[in-house]
This record gives structure tokens, C-alpha cells and sequence, in this order.
């Protein structure tokens, strides 16, 4: 029987009451975490992302003028995200990695402000990647995205890897495109080993990341959903928190 709370306060206790019968936490983030921070998220219906849609990856693979209007639409969006700074929800979490109740982050969000919050890459699981750099799709080289930009805005060309010929690509998961093996390995074995999952800002529509939720429950955690909106997931939670994800974390963030 799932429990539905929408009061602040009563949200921000039954919270409180769950992370602190909780062992071993896990977190799953998705774009709501951010949007406080000006981060837009991807369904909202003035999204810049469905003005600037992300292109697939065989088109990015196969057609060189589709990777430079990829590049383009990324600068664009870096433009308007690329200075953001760390929320109440990710500062929230931040504290429940240190207090050692909260094992791993998994996170959809590409924006790396969960690592600007402090906490460290081994609690931090990015299913979609990152997009604070770039790296070549065929060797794996990294790129630093200043230098990328660069010699993008004075030529217009898309980067190609110095070292092999390869396309090189900002570091995050297009759709098509396989999801990061070690990734998605450590996120089945976190969430299986976890007696709270906290899936927070995202709307849960998006597999295989979506499954993590449900995989969570069917090895026995208790679920917990914070959302702004309905999500289909809602009737498999043991708890939903309907309200501003900022708000909601707000204690557990000082
Ligand atoms: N408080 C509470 N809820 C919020 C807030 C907020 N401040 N801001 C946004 N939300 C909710 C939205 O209502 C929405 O339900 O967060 C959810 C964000 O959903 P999406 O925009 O779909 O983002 P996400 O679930 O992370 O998307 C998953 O889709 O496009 C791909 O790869 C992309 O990782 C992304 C994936």
C-alpha cells in the first residue's frame, strides 16, 4: 500500500524516519535535483532540451554535419547550464555520504554537480555519463571541453581524436547509444544491496535506468520517491514525497 504525502513537513519527517531506520542507502537522481541550480530538466514544458534535441547516436556516427549541429546544441546548452552551482538536494546527499548511511549516488544527471557538492567518484554512479568533457568514441581518449570549444567556435568542424581518427563526443550517453558497462554493473550491485532507495527528481520514464527503482524493491529496500509530478512508479513505492525536492531536503542539507 503505497503512502502519498504532499505536507512539507510531514514528508520532511517520514523522510527522516526512513533514512534513520535505514542501513545501507542508495540514492537514484534525476534532472529535478538540478533544476533549482538552473539546470533545466528534460520533460518540462519549456525545456530548452526540446528546443535543442539531443541527436542520436548513429547519426552522430554516421553523418559529420549531425555531429557539428551536436556540438552546436551542446554549447548552447552549456551556455545556459555551464556556470550552475550545487543544490539543497545535492548538499543533502553530499551529508548522508559522509554520515556513512548513504553507500552510492546513482545518478542520471550529466551535470557533475553531485561531484562539485564534494563527494567523491567511488559514490558516484553516472548511468548517462558526464558532460563536462569529452572523450574519443573509438580509443577513449578525454578531452577538456575549453580546448574542444575553441577550436569548435573558430572553425566549426567537428573534433576528430588526434590520436586514432576517432569522432570525439562529450562524455555522455546519447540515445542509441550502449549504456557504460562498470556503471550500470555497479548500480545493479548497490541497489541490490540496499534497504532504502531514494529515487528523487526524475519522472522514470527512461529505461534501462527506470528499471533501477522496481529492481530495488524486488530485493526487498524499501522505496522511496520524491518527485514534483506523478511518476509511473508511484503504486511500487512504499512512500512518495510529492513537493519541491529542495524544500523537502532542505534539513538534511546544513
Ligand atoms: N522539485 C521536485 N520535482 C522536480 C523539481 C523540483 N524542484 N524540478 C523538476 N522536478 C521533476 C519534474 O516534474 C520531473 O518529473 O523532476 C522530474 C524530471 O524528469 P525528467 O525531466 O524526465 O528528467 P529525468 O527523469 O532525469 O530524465 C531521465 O531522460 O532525456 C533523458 O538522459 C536524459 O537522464 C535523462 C533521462
Amino acid at each position: 500500500m503505497t503512502v502519498i504525502v504532499s505536507e512539507l513537513e510531514e514528508a520532511r519527517t517520514l523522510l527522516r524516519e526512513a533514512i534513520d531506520q535505514a542501513n545501507k542507502i542508495v540514492a537514484f537522481t534525476g534532472a529535478g535535483l538540478s533544476t533549482e541550480c538552473g539546470v533545466p530538466d528534460f520533460r518540462s514544458k519549456n525545456s530548452p532540451w526540446l528546443r535543442y534535441k539531443p541527436i542520436e547516436f548513429d547519426l552522430f556516427m554516421s553523418d559529420v554535419l549531425m555531429r557539428e549541429e551536436a556540438w552546436r546544441r551542446k554549447f548552447a546548452l552549456d551556455d545556459i547550464y555551464g556556470r550552475a552551482e550545487p543544490g539543497r538536494g545535492h548538499y543533502a546527499l553530499a551529508n548522508l555520504i559522509a554520515s556513512g548511511k548513504m553507500a552510492a549516488i546513482v545518478t542520471q544527471n550529466i551535470d557533475n554537480l553531485q561531484q562539485m557538492s564534494g563527494v567523491a567518484e567511488e559514490h558516484i554512479i553516472e548511468l548517462h555519463g558526464n558532460g563536462t568533457y569529452a572523450t574519443c568514441v573509438k580509443c577513449g581518449l578525454r578531452y577538456e571541453l575549453n580546448e574542444i570549444r575553441r577550436a569548435f567556435d573558430a572553425t566549426g568542424a567537428a573534433p576528430d581524436c588526434p590520436a586514432c581518427g576517432g569522432p570525439i563526443k562529450a562524455a555522455t550517453v546519447s540515445f542509441g547509444q550502449p549504456m557504460p558497462e562498470e556503471p550500470m554493473r555497479r548500480a545493479l550491485a548497490v541497489t541490490a544491496d540496499c534497504d532504502l532507495f531514494l529515487a528523487i527528481g526524475s519522472s522514470l520514464v527512461v529505461y534501462p535506468a527506470a528499471s533501477f527503482p522496481s529492481l530495488a524493491r524486488q530485493h526487498g529496500a524499501r522505496l522511496v520517491i520524491l518527485n514534483g509530478e506523478q511518476t509511473p512508479l508511484d503504486d511500487v513505492a512504499d512512500l512518495v514525497l510529492r513537493g519541491d525536492i529542495g524544500d523537502i531536503l532542505q534539513p538534511f542539507a546544513s
